[in-house]
């Protein structure tokens, strides 16, 4: 059944395709959109994203994480300022994303930048998790080498017992990012990888919008 319905929904999202007259002029609007039937496909993780990275030399790097909302403003993701990623968005901060929701065969890619949210920001979305996230985020130095799991589960103990019965305030090196976009691909898979490809780029009053050869 499951498996007739994904079909289904794959059939009828490679039939309808993106076509420019049904595609938003606006790829916020259009994300919105892709995003909510994502939702609703019945995907764990529809707002997972791939957050690529490189370093001033072009070292890339990608990595998953979770988007924790958008808006106008753009995408927002929470990670360890410390790790590997925090390292490289603070030597450059130019960064690409991407959602792929395989039951549409649809994969959105973004470009653009980063800047940290606020400490209040990132504070409101922390007290939001669940206080096993909370000293886990004090516990892991993320990115950094570990000697084993019992050192990593051993600093959570430590962290459990210092803020026993008391709030747990936001680790200085953990916060949040918001990622503005400049660019967006909307990509729709189609029979005989007779995909559409409608892309967005930034100009100075709005968004130029193209197709592309898939
Ligand atoms: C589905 C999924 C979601 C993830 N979400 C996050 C996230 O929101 N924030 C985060 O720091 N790491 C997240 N991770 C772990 C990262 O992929 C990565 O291992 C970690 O951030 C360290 O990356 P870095 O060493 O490149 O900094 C997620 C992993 C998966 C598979």
């Amino acid at each position: 059944m499951r498996r007739i319905r994904k079909w289904w929904r794959k059939g009828w999202a490679a039939a309808q395709g993106l076509s420019e007259a049904e595609c938003a002029d606006d790829p916020f609007v259009q994300f919105e959109r892709w995003f909510a039937e994502a939702q609703r496909c019945g995907l764990d993780y529809p707002e997972a994203m791939t957050l690529a990275t490189a370093t001033p030399a072009g070292q890339p790097a990608a990595r998953m994480v979770l988007c924790k909302g958008f808006d106008r403003q753009g995408f927002r993701f929470f990670t360890n300022y410390d790790s590997r990623k925090g390292q490289e968005l603070a030597a450059n901060a130019r960064v690409a994303l991407l959602f792929y929701w395989e039951p549409y065969e649809r994969q959105v890619r973004i470009e653009g930048s980063v800047e940290r949210l606020t400490a209040e920001e990132s504070y409101a979305y922390f007290c939001s998790r669940p206080r096993g996230s909370r000293l886990g985020a004090w516990a892991s130095a993320q990115s950094a080498p570990l000697g084993s799991r019992a050192e990593l589960e051993a600093t959570v103990k430590v962290y459990a017992e210092k803020f026993k019965g008391q709030d747990i305030p936001l680790p200085p090196f953990w916060g949040g990012y918001r990622c503005i976009p400049e660019s967006f691909e909307f990509w729709q898979g189609r029979l005989d990888r007779l995909h559409d490809r409608l892309c967005f780029t930034q100009t100075g009053t709005g968004w130029q919008r193209i197709r592309r050869a898939p």
